[in-house]
């Protein structure tokens, strides 16, 4: 699914970013993507694919094991 209409960036290029990149911040994620930059329509949808959101940082990581 597109995030950024303004860039052309879906849901699962930012996914890879993330997924690649341990430490990756989400100004690191639109400046590599270009997302968020123009319009900014999609810098909450931006931050939720990133896993950047305060819902998702507010969720407990999942224990192996548990
Ligand atoms: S939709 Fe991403 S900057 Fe416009």
């Amino acid at each position: 699914m597109y995030i950024c209409l303004c860039a052309g960036v879906t849901d699962r290029q930012i996914r890879e970013l993330c997924a690649e990149r341990v430490s990756t911040t989400f100004p690191e994620v639109c400046r590599r993507l270009n997302v968020a930059r123009q319009c900014g329509r999609c810098a909450e949808a931006a931050k939720a694919a990133a896993g950047l959101d305060k819902k998702s940082a507010a969720e407990p990581a999942s224990q192996p094991g548990a």
